[in-house]
């Protein structure tokens, strides 16, 4: 196939374009950035287009026409920046994607759009006037495509501005299908993690991921943050595992991701931010440290001493993977502590200059 990777040079965008390169696919990328995708550049079935999407003129539209499949993954994905910026977060991930959606009704195009666990918002565990049984029973924060309800916070919590961007782009992808047929597959990531995850930050400037927060404590020995003290949990999934299911959600055998939506996560790899901290702590310790630097302290800080007023935070999201394991037979295989240790492994190799030289004494 002729497949229009947009968002190409991020992280999840790099090792898919690698694995459809690998499968045969001639490939058109597209984003801003260059360096993850920068060791197959020169493949002769790569196109890579170094453009910001935003530009008034350049236009998507002959790109979607010459392809057989669209995949956006296009956004601004990290928590930080929805709390800095929200309102570029609103324009991209919502009016310019809704532009490459339009591009590809227009053109009868099939649309594989990378959205979010997000758009479950909190769990109802977490309401103060839920009035649950058990509120601890995972039951209440296993979430399914399409039974679970949304639950988001107030306007002035900004963070969720991401979320419902996202919310609302899938809610008009289903509106096109139901107007004209059109063929889209919305995929909702639960945290993902692996090699090329993000930059760090004593080498670029800019709010990364919570790893790579950790991995930069690690490395100069400062503090690990746990915001609002790390009892908040997430579903890891490891990036192999993830580009394996959306290259079968790629593939689409006999259609059955038609117009479908997918949790692609691990329900297996559930851990609170505290525990990924003390793991990723424990690893470093046994595997990657370098004598004479102190094994980083564990401290708690407010969401909004960390990432500003507006921050409000998921308290836990499981993802239910019945239909993709029904449909596509897709099992996620990777355990945390490998996931983290492969990671971590590759940020040890990738970063020298981040890591300080042993001390002696
Ligand atoms: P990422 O930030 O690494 O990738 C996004 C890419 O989009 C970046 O390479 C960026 O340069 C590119 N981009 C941004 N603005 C652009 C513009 N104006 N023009 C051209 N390119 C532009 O993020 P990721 O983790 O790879 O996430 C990819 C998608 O998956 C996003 O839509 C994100 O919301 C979604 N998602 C990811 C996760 C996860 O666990 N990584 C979880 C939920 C949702
Ligand atoms: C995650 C992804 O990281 C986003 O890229 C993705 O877009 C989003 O999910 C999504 O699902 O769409 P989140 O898990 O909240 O968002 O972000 P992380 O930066 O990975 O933070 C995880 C948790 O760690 C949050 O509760 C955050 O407050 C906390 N954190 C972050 C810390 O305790 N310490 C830090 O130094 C950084």
């Amino acid at each position: 196939m002729n497949i229009l990777n947009l968002g190409a040079g991020g992280f999840i965008g790099s090792h898919l374009t690698q694995r459809l390169l690998a499968e045969g696919h001639s490939v058109t990328a597209v984003d801003l950035w260059t360096d993850k995708v920068s060791e197959f550049l020169d493949h002769p079935h790569l196109t890579f287009i170094q453009q910001d999407i935003r530009n008034p003129e350049w236009s998507i539209d002959p790109f979607v026409e010459r392809a057989d499949l669209v995949i956006d993954l296009i956004a601004y994905a990290n928590p930080g920046l929805y709390i800095r910026m929200p309102l570029e977060v609103f324009r991209l991930n919502f009016l310019e994607n809704l532009k490459i959606a339009e591009a590809c009704v227009r053109r009868h195009k099939r649309l594989v759009q990378f959205s979010t666990c997000e758009v479950y918002g909190r769990t109802a565990a977490s309401l103060k006037h839920a009035n649950l049984a058990d509120p601890e029973d995972p039951i209440h924060a296993t979430f399914t495509e399409d039974e679970s309800e949304f639950i988001l916070g107030p306007v002035d919590r900004h963070r969720w501005i991401y979320a419902c961007s996202k919310q609302l782009l899938e809610r008009v992808l289903h509106a096109h299908g139901l107007d004209s047929g059109f063929n889209y597959t919305i995929i909702r990531p639960f945290n993902f993690i692996g090699p090329k995850i993000d930059f760090l930050q004593s080498e670029q400037e800019g709010i990364p991921r919570v790893f790579s927060f950790f991995m930069d404590a690690l490395f100069n020995g400062t503090p690990m943050q746990l915001v609002d003290g790390g009892a908040q949990r997430r579903c890891y999934t490891y990036i192999d595992d993830a580009i394996e299911c959306t290259y079968r959600i790629v593939e689409n055998p006999g259609g059955v991701c038609d117009r479908q939506i997918f949790n692609v996560g691990s329900p297996y790899n559930e851990v609170s931010i505290r525990q990924l901290a003390e793991t990723m702590r424990e690893i470093y310790a046994a595997d990657f440290r370098v004598p004479g630097i102190p094994l980083p302290e564990i401290v708690t800080v407010s969401g909004e001493t960390f990432y500003g007023k507006g921050y409000d935070d998921s308290d836990r999201r499981i993802p239910n993977i019945t239909k993709v394991r029904r449909l596509l037979g897709w099992e996620p295989e990777w355990q945390f502590r490998d996931m983290l240790k492969a990671t971590m492994s590759y940020y040890v190799h990738e970063y020298p200059r981040s890591r300080p030289a042993a001390k002696s004494s």
